[in-house]
C-alpha cells in the first residue's frame, strides 16, 4: 500500500513537471495510438507506421510494448484528444515546428530521452547549436525515408539552409554530390560534439585521406602545406578551376612561392597569359615539371618532381 502511495506521488510529480514545463496536457490518454488515429489518420501521419520507430517487437521504441505510442513523442495528450466545448479551443499538443508550445530545447529533449547514446552528450556544444535546431529541422519522423539520410535526397535537405555550400557543389569542379555517389556527412559530422571540429574525421585532413588514402604519406620529400591542410590549394566544396583548386597555378603556386628563380610571368590581370608565355607556365603550368605536388616517394624526388 506504501508502494502504491509513494508511485502514485511520483507519478503526480512528473505530471505536474511535464504539465508546467511544456504547459499542456498533463495526462495521457487511455487508448493511446487509436484514440489518436480516430482523427488523424491521412496519409502523412500514417507514414509512421513504415518506420523503424513502429516496430512492435522493439521495446525501445515508441511503439514497443509498454510504450506510450504517439505520446512518447508528443507528450501527453488527454485534453487534447477529448470532446471540446463548441466554441472551445483545443487543448495544445506538443509539436515539432516553429509554432510550438514547446521550445526547440525541450521538442529535442524528447528525442534525446531514447537517443542521448546516438547524438552525444556534447549535442549542446556542437556545430549545431541545441537551442537553434531541432532534430526535426533535419529529420522527417513521419515519412516512410528519412530524406537526410539518403545520399540522393541529403544535400537538399542541407542545402536548404547551407545554401552556399550547395551552390559550390554544382561549380564545374566538384565532388560527386549529386549523383548518389556521396554526401556531405562523407566530410562532416552533423551531431558533432564539438563545433570547433566539424568534420567527419578528427581533422581536416584524416577526413580527406579517408578516401583520398594515396595523399595520407608519409612521403619521402614532403610538400609541407599537404600534411599540413588540403584546404590550402583545394576548395572542398567546389570549385571552377580543375582539380577543385582554389586558384589556378601557376598563381596558386606563386601565393606561397617568389618568382625569383624560375623566368615565371604571372598572367596577365585580363586572366590570360601574358604575349610571351614561359614554358613554366603552359598548359599544367608549374606541374609539367612539378608534377608530385603532393609529395614524392621516389629517391630522387627532390622538388616533387617524380
Ligand atoms: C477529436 C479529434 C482529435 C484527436 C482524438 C486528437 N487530435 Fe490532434 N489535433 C486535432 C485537431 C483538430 C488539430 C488541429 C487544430 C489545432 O492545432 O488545435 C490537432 C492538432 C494536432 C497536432 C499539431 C499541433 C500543432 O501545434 O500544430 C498534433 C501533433 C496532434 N494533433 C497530435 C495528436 C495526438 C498525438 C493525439 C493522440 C494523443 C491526438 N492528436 C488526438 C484533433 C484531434
Ligand atoms: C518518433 C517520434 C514521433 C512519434 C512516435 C509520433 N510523432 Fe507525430 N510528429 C513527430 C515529429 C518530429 C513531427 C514533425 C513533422 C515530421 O517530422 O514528420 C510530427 C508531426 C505530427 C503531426 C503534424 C503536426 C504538424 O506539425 O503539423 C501530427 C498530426 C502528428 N505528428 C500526429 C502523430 C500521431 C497521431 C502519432 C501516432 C500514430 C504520432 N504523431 C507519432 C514525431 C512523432
Ligand atoms: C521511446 C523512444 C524513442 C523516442 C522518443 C524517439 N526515438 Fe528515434 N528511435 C528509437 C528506436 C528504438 C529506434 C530504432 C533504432 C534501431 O533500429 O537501431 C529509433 C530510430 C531513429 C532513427 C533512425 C531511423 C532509421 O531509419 O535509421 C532516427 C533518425 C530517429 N530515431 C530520430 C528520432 C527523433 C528525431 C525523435 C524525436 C522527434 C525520436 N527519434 C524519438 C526510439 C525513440
Ligand atoms: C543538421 C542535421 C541533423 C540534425 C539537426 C540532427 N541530425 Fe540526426 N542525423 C543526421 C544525419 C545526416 C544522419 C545520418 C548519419 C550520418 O550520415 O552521419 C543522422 C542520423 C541519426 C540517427 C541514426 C543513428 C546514427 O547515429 O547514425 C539518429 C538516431 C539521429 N540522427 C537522431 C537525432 C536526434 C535525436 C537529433 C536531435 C537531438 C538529431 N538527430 C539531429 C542529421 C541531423
Ligand atoms: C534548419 C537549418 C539547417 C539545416 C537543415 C542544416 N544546418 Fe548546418 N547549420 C545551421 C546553423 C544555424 C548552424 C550554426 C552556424 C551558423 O550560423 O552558420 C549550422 C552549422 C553547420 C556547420 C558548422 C559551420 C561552422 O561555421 O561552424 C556545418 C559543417 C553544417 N552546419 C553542416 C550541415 C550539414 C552537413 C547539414 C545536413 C546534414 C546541415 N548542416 C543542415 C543550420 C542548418
Ligand atoms: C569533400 C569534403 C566536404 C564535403 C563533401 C562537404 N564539405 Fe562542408 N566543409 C568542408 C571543409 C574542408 C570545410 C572547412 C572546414 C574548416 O575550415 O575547418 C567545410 C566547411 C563547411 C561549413 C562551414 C562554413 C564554410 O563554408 O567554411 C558549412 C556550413 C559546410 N561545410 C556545409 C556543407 C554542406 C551543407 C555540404 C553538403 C552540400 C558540405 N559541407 C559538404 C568539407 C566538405
Ligand atoms: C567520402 C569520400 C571522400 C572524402 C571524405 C573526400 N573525397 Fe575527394 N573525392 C571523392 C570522390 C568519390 C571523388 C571523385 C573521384 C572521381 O571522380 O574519380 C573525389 C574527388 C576529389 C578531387 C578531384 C576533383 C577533380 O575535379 O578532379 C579532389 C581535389 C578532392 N577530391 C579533394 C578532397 C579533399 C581536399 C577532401 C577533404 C576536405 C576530400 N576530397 C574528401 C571522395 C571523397
Ligand atoms: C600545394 C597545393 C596542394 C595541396 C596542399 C593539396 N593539393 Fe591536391 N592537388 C593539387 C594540385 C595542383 C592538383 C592537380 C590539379 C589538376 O589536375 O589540375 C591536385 C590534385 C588533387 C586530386 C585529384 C588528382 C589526383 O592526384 O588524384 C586529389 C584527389 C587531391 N589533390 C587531394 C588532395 C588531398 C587529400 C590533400 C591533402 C592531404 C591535397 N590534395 C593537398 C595541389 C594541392
Ligand atoms: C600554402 C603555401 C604553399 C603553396 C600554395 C605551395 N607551396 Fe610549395 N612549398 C611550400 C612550403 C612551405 C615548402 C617548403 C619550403 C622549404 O622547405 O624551404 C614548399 C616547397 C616546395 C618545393 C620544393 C620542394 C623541395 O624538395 O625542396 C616545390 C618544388 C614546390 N613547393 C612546388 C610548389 C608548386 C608547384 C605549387 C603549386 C601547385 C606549390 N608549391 C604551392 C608552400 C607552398
Ligand atoms: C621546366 C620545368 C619547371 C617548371 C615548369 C617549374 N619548375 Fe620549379 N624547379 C625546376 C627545377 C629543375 C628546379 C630545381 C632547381 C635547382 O635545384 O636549382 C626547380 C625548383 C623549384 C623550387 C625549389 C626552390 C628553388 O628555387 O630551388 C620551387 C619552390 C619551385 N621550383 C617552384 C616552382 C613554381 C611555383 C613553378 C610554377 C610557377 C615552377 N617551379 C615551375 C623546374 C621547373
Amino acid at each position: 500500500m506504501r508502494i502504491f502511495a509513494l508511485l502514485m506521488a511520483t507519478v503526480l510529480l512528473l505530471t505536474v513537471a511535464v504539465s508546467n514545463v511544456r504547459g499542456q496536457d498533463s495526462e495521457y490518454s487511455r487508448k493511446g495510438a487509436d484514440t489518436c488515429l480516430s482523427c488523424h489518420d491521412n496519409a502523412t501521419t500514417l507514414a509512421i507506421f513504415k518506420t523503424k520507430h513502429a516496430v512492435p517487437s522493439d521495446a525501445r521504441g515508441p511503439f514497443g510494448h509498454g510504450q506510450l505510442q504517439c505520446e512518447a513523442c508528443h507528450g501527453p495528450g488527454d485534453s487534447h484528444a477529448g470532446r471540446v466545448r463548441r466554441g472551445a479551443e483545443r487543448p495544445a499538443i506538443f509539436a515539432f515546428h516553429p509554432g510550438s508550445v514547446a521550445s526547440i530545447e525541450a521538442q529535442n529533449g524528447m528525442c534525446l530521452d531514447c537517443h542521448s547514446n546516438d547524438v552525444g552528450f556534447g549535442w549542446h556544444n556542437g556545430a549545431h547549436p541545441s537551442d537553434e535546431l531541432a532534430c526535426s529541422d533535419c529529420h522527417t519522423s513521419h515519412a516512410a525515408v528519412d530524406a537526410v539520410q539518403q545520399v540522393a535526397t541529403q544535400v537538399e535537405v542541407c542545402g536548404n539552409c547551407h545554401q552556399r555550400q550547395r551552390n559550390d557543389t554544382l561549380k564545374a569542379f566538384g565532388h560527386p554530390l549529386f549523383d548518389d555517389k556521396m554526401t556531405c556527412t562523407g566530410c562532416h559530422s552533423t551531431h558533432a560534439d564539438d563545433a570547433s571540429n566539424i568534420m567527419a574525421r578528427q581533422t581536416l585532413n584524416d577526413t580527406c585521406v579517408d578516401c583520398h588514402a594515396e595523399k595520407r604519406g608519409p612521403f619521402l620529400w614532403e610538400h609541407a602545406p599537404v600534411s599540413e591542410d588540403c584546404g590550402l590549394c583545394h576548395a572542398a566544396h567546389g570549385s571552377n578551376h580543375s582539380g577543385m583548386l582554389t586558384k589556378r597555378a601557376p598563381l596558386l603556386c606563386q601565393g606561397c612561392h617568389a618568382q625569383a628563380g624560375h623566368p615565371s610571368i604571372a598572367y596577365g590581370t585580363d586572366g590570360l597569359a601574358s604575349d610571351l608565355p614561359s614554358q613554366y607556365l603552359l598548359g599544367q603550368s608549374c606541374m609539367n615539371c612539378h608534377s608530385q605536388v603532393h609529395g614524392s616517394n621516389h629517391l630522387s624526388g627532390s622538388k616533387l618532381m617524380r
